[in-house]
């Protein structure tokens, strides 16, 4: 059996989907089971447990060959414990093998806000004793859209000078999860999962006006005036987390592509401008 984790969110549950579909016995690791009955797939097995909750993690973990565990979110210091329960629990309830969703840039020079949390959760995975196999997964289609392109005011204002990012949306994170978790190959280390092409902000911008027919222009600001504009909007952590991203991007940590999510899906993954003709025609799948 499959346990996912976050299997009410947008990934989660995604990864559910595909594993039921293929014919898995899945068990979805859920908060409320009353409202995630009613959004998940009535083959998947309910497992109630919270990450902040260990010894309700590991008997959740009970009788699991493979976790696929789906990064969790929120401030960093709470991010690093909620994986490490979970990590936890997964070697001590004898789990076989874990998928983990991590983050492409861990580099130890990284200045971006969540890279010290996964390079920890990493290092956790290397030390548990449980096989594992981590998926280092490029920036959202779909939080490039949410977080910075709509609604558009017309002026797309990041500190990511002419940083390259590769975008990838959450539906093909999600089938890439769901074949590296059941795939007969669990031996395979590391995978890093983008999209194709890597895109720079003036070009998203521009994908993004083709699409919606709204103009959208990029220009590169000073960090310092985002984060001032980003506080003044948003609550902590995420004026922190997204201006260091930001700067993350602009020094070329998301720059690179991989060939990996064909590798592992067998078909190349869904372009940036496709991605947003799909949100526009709204069959996003939404909540
Ligand atoms: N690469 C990127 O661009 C990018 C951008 C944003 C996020 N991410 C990462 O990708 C992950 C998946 O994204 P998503 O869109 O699927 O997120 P999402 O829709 O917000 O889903 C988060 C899931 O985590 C669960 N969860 C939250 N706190 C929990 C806790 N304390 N114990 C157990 N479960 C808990 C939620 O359960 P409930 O339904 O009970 O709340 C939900 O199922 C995020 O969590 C984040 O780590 C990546």
């Amino acid at each position: 059996m499959i346990l996912v984790t976050g299997a009410t969110g947008h990934v989660g549950r995604a990864v559910v989907s595909r594993l039921v579909s293929s014919g898995q016995e899945v068990a979805a690791l859920v908060r409320k089971p009353e409202a995630a009955q009613k959004r998940l797939p009535r083959e998947a097995a309910l497992r109630v447990g919270d990450y902040e909750d260990a010894s309700a993690l590991k008997a959740a973990f009970a009788g699991i060959d493979r976790l696929v565990l789906i990064s969790s979110d929120g401030a960093a210091d709470t991010v690093t414990r909620h994986h490490a329960n979970a990590i936890a629990a997964a070697a001590a309830a004898g789990v076989h093998h874990i998928t983990f969703t991590s983050i492409i840039d861990i580099g130890e020079t990284s200045p971006f806000y969540y890279a010290p949390a996964y390079r920890n959760a990493e290092r956790r995975l290397a030390a548990c004793g449980v096989p594992s196999t981590i998926l280092r997964c490029g920036l959202y289609s779909d939080f490039i859209l949410d977080t910075w392109l709509a609604p558009a005011s017309g002026e797309l204002a990041l500190p990511a000078g002419q940083g390259l990012v590769a975008p990838v949306s959450r539906g093909d994170v999600a089938a890439a999860v769901a074949a590296a978790a059941a795939g007969a190959d669990t031996s395979r280390a590391l995978y890093t999962i983008t999209g194709d092409r890597p895109l720079g902000f003036d070009e998203i911008a521009a994908c993004y006006s083709e699409a919606t027919a709204q103009p959208l222009h990029y220009r590169s600001c000073a960090l310092g005036d985002y984060l001032a504009s980003a506080s003044a909007r948003l609550d902590e952590p995420w004026p922190q987390a997204f201006s260091s991203l930001c700067a993350s991007i602009a020094e070329g940590r998301y720059a690179s592509t991989s060939s990996d999510f064909t590798a592992l899906t067998g078909k190349p993954p869904e372009s940036f401008r496709d991605f947003l003709v799909r949100a526009v025609f709204g069959v996003l799948t939404k909540g």
